[in-house]
């Protein structure tokens, strides 16, 4: 029987967890301790940070496992980098996993290889400093911790007046002596899942983001396809076919946030690994195949192939509160319908949730699909209407 590891038992682990173990895989999980669902799916648990490499390293030694493979979270994939580099194992290496997970080195690597990308300065905490270096930067600006994922320690700069502040924001956030400043670019984000196997990319899915705009954009929902005219395709494809190169990615699912500016795709950020926020479902959907499969296959380093000729248009949203409290129901009225395709409660009635602010606030989420786009979204929030959480 092979072994997998799988790092991460939250809400976006379990359906990988869940597949691992109906393709009859031994299933070590490994997480910090918490009310994590994924814990009672697995065949053994490890409570370990998932960003300690080198103890994970040790189980994956004394485990001899197969594979290790996370989904939606960046946090991991440094370790399933260092993992994959000393055991030998089908995954991205630990040098393109640190790129991937600094967002200094990735920038870095973007403008060596000339992927459009915000032009930027790496800045000291100094005020003085700042603002000489700044100076040939346009207003807006957008300061960035450079080590963290969520984002967190990312906020907006209109104007020499906020810089203390948002200094201070941004160092709250990071472990680092410095961070990033950014041009700030106005435009439509969206994002892509790929795959990149042998350091070829094997498919290029476009999804658009539904976005709460919080303290900072927050991305509640995806859909596909994304709306874009041929050339615009043509050239995200060719800045995220650079941004691979840029980084290293040779084997792992791809999570691209792009912004669109003047029919242009700006790379904002790549992670070696598949996205939150039902995007592994919008990608099974899409395609016709159970993507999670392909994660763990790849991983494992069978072959796998992911040849589709569907294109089934599909569309998700989070499910949130808007106080935080105890919930006293929560029902679905929804009559089963294959055009929805998925609704997901994350808790229980007497469960406590907190007020929508962030993704891990989520309470649930509504997937669906159609014969278009704009029937797959008119089931969704169809779908949406007919359920009622009462929170107290
Ligand atoms: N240069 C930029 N211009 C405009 N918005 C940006 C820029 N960089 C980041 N953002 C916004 O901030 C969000 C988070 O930034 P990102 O670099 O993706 O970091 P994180 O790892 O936190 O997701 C993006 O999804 C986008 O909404
Ligand atoms: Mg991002």
């Amino acid at each position: 029987m092979k072994k997998v590891m799988i790092l991460g038992a939250g809400i976006y682990q379990v359906p990988l967890i869940k597949q691992a173990k109906a393709m009859g895989l031994y299933t070590i999980v490994v997480s910090i301790k918490g009310n994590y669902p994924g814990f009672s799916l697995a065949d053994k648990v490890y409570y370990e940070d998932t960003t300690d490499y080198e103890t994970v390293l040790g189980i994956a030694k004394a485990e001899k496992i197969d594979g290790i493979v996370t989904t939606g979270t960046d946090v991991a994939v440094i370790t399933i980098g260092k993992v994959c580099d000393a055991l030998g194992l089908t995954g991205l290496s630990f040098e393109a996993a640190q790129i991937a997970s600094n967002k200094l080195l990735m920038k870095t690597k973007y403008e060596e290889f000339g992927v459009r990308t915000a032009r930027f300065r790496k800045v000291p905490f100094d005020l003085d400093v700042i603002k000489e270096e700044t100076a040939v930067l346009h207003f807006p600006l957008i300061f960035k911790a450079v080590d963290t994922s969520g984002s967190r320690g990312i906020i907006r700069v209109n104007s020499y007046d906020e810089f203390a502040s948002a200094m201070a924001y941004t160092q709250k956030a990071t472990k680092l002596d410095y961070f990033i400043i950014e041009e700030f670019l106005e435009g439509d984000e969206f994002g892509a899942q790929a795959f990149v196997l042998g350091g070829k990319v094997q498919f290029i899915l476009p999804h658009g983001d539904y976005v709460f705009k919080g303290d900072t954009g927050v991305p509640i929902g995806h859909f596909a396809p994304y709306d874009m005219s041929q050339d615009v395709v043509d050239d995200a494809k060719e800045q995220l076919e650079k941004a691979v190169c840029a980084m290293g990615l040779d084997n792992c699912a791809i999570n691209a946030d792009f912004m669109l500016v003047g029919g242009k795709t700006y790379v904002l950020e790549l992670g070696g690994r598949c996205g939150a926020t039902c995007l592994a479902e919008l990608t099974s959907i899409f395609y016709g195949f159970n993507y999670y499969e392909k994660l763990l296959l790849a991983a494992l380093g069978e072959d796998v192939s992911f040849e589709s000729r569907m294109a089934v248009p599909n569309a998700s949203k989070l499910l949130m509160s808007d106080k935080d409290g105890v919930i006293a129901s929560q029902k679905n009225n929804n009559t089963p319908h294959e055009n929805i395709v998925e609704v997901q409660f994350d808790y229980q009635v007497g469960d406590r949730v907190s007020k929508f602010k962030v993704g891990p606030h989520r309470i649930g989420h509504v997937i669906s699909k159609g014969e278009t786009l704009q029937e797959a979204v008119a089931i969704l929030d169809g779908a949406i209407q007919n359920i009622e959480i009462t929170i107290d």
